[in-house]
C-alpha cells in the first residue's frame, strides 16, 4: 500500500511535467508516394497540402515528412545535394511555406527529416572536397589512404551492400559511405561541418517547423579507424551540442533513428535531464525477426513470445525516465498488417488489434501513411518492379552468395522497403487516386477495396479505429503516463498488459492469432469498467475465464482497487 502511494506520487509528478509530444500521435508521409498534384507520377508538397484536411480528421497533430530537399534521388531523397532547397519534383520553398502555414492553421506541426550522417555526392561540399587533397572542403568528409595492397582502408561495409569505401581516382584516396557510394559520410569531427549543420537546422526552425526526425543519428560519432560506426565516444557530446545550438529550449519534437539503441543508450538519448532528444526509434522488435545470415531477405516465422519480450523490455526500461517512440512500420519496413497481422483471413480485425496494442503503450505512437487504412505489402513478382536501391543491390549480392532468386523475391515481398512505398490508396479509381499520370512505382491492385475514401465513410473501418485511439490518448492521462505491466508473458497467442495511473487501471487484451483462444485471466486483469475500444461488436467481460475471438483486442478502463 505504501509502495502504491509513492508510485502514485511519482507518476503524478511526471504528469505535471508533461510534454506536448507525449500526448500526440505522429503521422509519417513519404512524399514521393503520398499524393501527386501535377500528374508526373511523383507525389509532391502541394499534394500533401491538399490532404491536410484528411489528416486533421484523423486527429493528427504532427506530420513527419521524409526528405523533400534537393537530391539526385539515388536513395529517394536520403541523399541531399542542397539542404536549403526543395527537390523540384516535390515543389518549391513557397509550396513548403504554404504547407507549414496551412498545417499550422489546422493545428498540425511539420517535422522534417534531418539527414546529416551523409550528403549526396552532388552536394557542393563533396564536389569541392573531391577536387584536391588540400581543398578547404576536403575535411568535410572522411578520406583515407588505400591499404598497403591498394585495397580499401578497412573492412567496413555499406548497409546497401559492398564495401563502405570508394576510391576517388582523381586524388587517390578512398572516401567513406556507410550507405550508397553516392552518399558520402560527413566528418562530424570537423567543427565547421557541425556549424554548417546547426545553421541549416536553425534556418528551418525559423521557417516554423515543429521538429526533426534524425536519420541514422547513432552513426555521427563514428570512429572509422577503429571500425566503430554506432555509439562512438562523441555521439552524445554532439547531440548535446546540437541541442544547445539549435532546438534546445524551443519545445520541438526530436526523434532519432537509432538501429543500435539499447534501453541503456535510450536513456542517454531521451533522459529528461540529458538535453539531447525527445525520443528515439529502437528496432529490436524488427531485427529479432531477421535471419542471422541473410538478414531481412530471409524471413523468420513470427514469434509472439519474443516480440512481447522485446516490447516489454522497452516499456519497463523507460518507465521512469526517457520516452519511447512506438511504431510498427515506416518507409524502410514492411506493412504492419502484412508482417504482424493476417492480411488474408482477418485484415480488419488484425490491423485494429495491432493499432490497439501499440497505441495504448507508453510512448508517442507513429503512424506510417496508409497503415491507418490497412494497406498491405506490395505483391511484386519480378525484380524489375522494385525501385529501391537497397533491394536492387542486395538482390545482386545475395543471389551471388547463393540465395535463390525466388527466395530473394519472397524475402523482398516480406521485408523489402518497397512494400511501404507503393502509392497511398485514396480511392478505388485509376491509380488509387494517387496520380493522373503514370505512378513512379506500381499501385497495389487491392486499392479497389482498401482505400481512404471507403475507410472514412465506414464507421467500423480501420481508419475510424485509429481515429478513436488518437482521441483516447488526448483524453486519458493513464494512456500517456500509466505504469506498464505485462501479464502472461509466455502465452504464445495473447498479449495483455495494464497501465496504471492515479487510481485508474487500463487493461489491454489482444489475441494475435486467427483462432478462438480460451483464456484464464490473472486476478489483476479481472476488473469491470468502461470498454474504451474494441474491434468486435460485443462488450468484453474480464472474468476468470474468457474466450477471445480471432485477433480480438480491447481495452477496459477500471478503477484501481
Ligand atoms: C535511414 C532511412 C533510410 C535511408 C538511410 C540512409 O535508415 O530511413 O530510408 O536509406 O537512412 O539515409
Ligand atoms: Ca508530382
Amino acid at each position: 500500500m505504501a509502495e502504491m502511494r509513492t508510485h502514485a506520487r511519482q507518476t503524478f509528478s511526471s504528469a505535471a511535467k508533461e510534454k506536448w509530444w507525449q500526448r500526440t500521435t505522429v503521422y509519417q508521409v513519404y512524399p514521393r508516394s503520398f499524393a501527386d498534384s501535377n500528374g508526373d507520377g511523383i507525389g509532391d508538397i502541394p499534394g500533401i497540402t491538399s490532404k491536410l484536411e484528411y489528416l486533421k480528421a484523423l486527429g493528427i497533430e504532427v506530420l513527419w515528412l521524409s526528405p523533400i530537399y534537393a537530391s539526385p534521388m539515388d536513395d529517394n531523397g536520403y541523399d541531399i545535394s542542397d539542404y536549403q532547397a526543395i527537390a523540384p519534383e516535390f515543389g518549391t520553398l513557397e509550396d513548403f511555406d504554404r504547407l507549414v502555414a496551412e498545417a499550422r492553421d489546422k493545428g498540425i506541426g511539420v517535422v522534417l527529416d534531418l539527414v546529416v550522417n551523409h550528403t549526396s555526392d552532388e552536394h557542393p561540399w563533396f564536389t569541392e572536397a573531391r577536387k584536391s587533397r588540400d581543398n578547404p572542403y576536403r575535411d568535410y568528409y572522411v578520406w583515407r589512404k588505400p591499404a598497403a595492397d591498394g585495397g580499401t582502408p578497412n573492412a567496413l561495409t555499406s548497409s546497401f551492400g559492398g564495401p563502405a569505401w570508394t576510391l576517388d581516382p582523381a586524388t587517390g584516396e578512398y572516401y567513406l559511405h556507410l550507405f550508397s557510394r553516392r552518399q558520402p559520410d560527413l566528418n562530424w569531427e570537423n567543427p565547421k561541418v557541425r556549424d554548417e549543420i546547426y545553421a541549416m537546422m536553425n534556418w528551418w526552425i525559423e521557417r516554423g517547423i515543429m521538429g526533426f526526425r534524425m536519420d541514422v543519428i547513432d552513426y555521427i560519432g563514428k570512429q572509422v579507424d577503429q571500425s566503430i560506426v554506432t555509439d562512438g565516444p562523441h555521439l552524445h557530446d554532439y547531440l548535446k551540442e546540437m541541442n544547445r545550438r539549435t532546438f534546445g529550449g524551443q519545445d520541438l519534437l526530436t526523434v532519432g533513428e537509432t538501429w543500435s539503441a539499447t534501453p541503456g543508450s535510450a536513456l542517454l538519448y531521451s533522459g529528461t535531464e540529458r538535453e539531447e532528444l525527445s525520443m528515439i526509434f529502437q528496432f529490436e522488435h524488427v531485427t529479432q525477426q531477421w535471419d542471422p545470415k541473410f538478414g531481412k531477405w530471409r524471413a523468420r516465422p513470427f514469434d509472439l513470445v519474443k516480440l512481447k519480450a522485446v516490447l516489454n523490455k522497452w516499456q519497463y526500461a523507460l518507465s521512469d525516465d526517457g520516452w519511447n517512440a512506438l511504431f510498427w512500420g515506416n518507409h524502410d519496413l514492411p506493412r504492419a498488417v502484412s508482417k504482424y497481422g493476417d492480411q488474408r483471413g482477418f485484415p480488419l480485425e488484425s490491423a485494429k488489434m495491432l493499432a490497439t496494442v501499440l497505441h495504448l503503450q507508453r510512448g508517442t505512437p507513429f503512424i506510417y501513411q496508409g497503415e491507418e487504412i490497412g494497406m498491405t505489402n506490395a505483391t511484386f513478382t519480378s525484380i524489375d518492379q522494385y525501385k529501391d536501391i537497397e533491394t536492387l543491390n542486395m538482390h545482386r549480392l545475395h543471389v551471388e552468395a547463393g540465395l535463390s532468386p525466388d527466395d530473394f523475391i519472397r524475402g523482398a515481398n516480406e521485408n523489402g522497403r518497397d512494400n511501404a512505398r507503393t502509392p497511398m490508396q485514396w480511392n478505388a479509381g485509376s491509380n488509387a487516386g494517387f496520380t493522373t499520370g503514370i505512378p513512379w512505382i506500381e499501385v497495389n491492385a487491392n486499392h479497389v477495396t482498401i482505400n481512404a475514401e471507403a475507410a472514412i465513410s465506414d464507421e467500423h473501418s480501420i481508419w475510424n479505429h485509429y481515429r478513436k485511439l488518437i482521441r483516447l490518448r488526448k483524453q486519458h492521462a493513464v494512456i500517456v503516463h500509466g505504469r506498464f505491466q505485462s501479464f502472461l508473458d509466455h502465452h504464445p497467442d495473447v498479449y495483455t498488459y495494464t497501465r496504471t495511473h492515479e487510481g485508474k487501471k487500463l487493461v489491454v487484451v489482444a489475441n494475435f492469432s486467427a483462432r478462438v483462444i480460451p483464456l484464464d485471466l490473472p486476478n489483476e486483469l479481472q476488473v469491470s469498467g468502461e470498454c474504451l475500444i474494441t474491434n468486435y461488436n460485443r462488450v468484453p467481460q474480464l472474468e476468470e475465464r474468457i474466450e477471445l475471438q480471432p485477433y480480438e483486442a480491447f481495452a477496459v478502463l477500471a478503477s484501481e482497487d
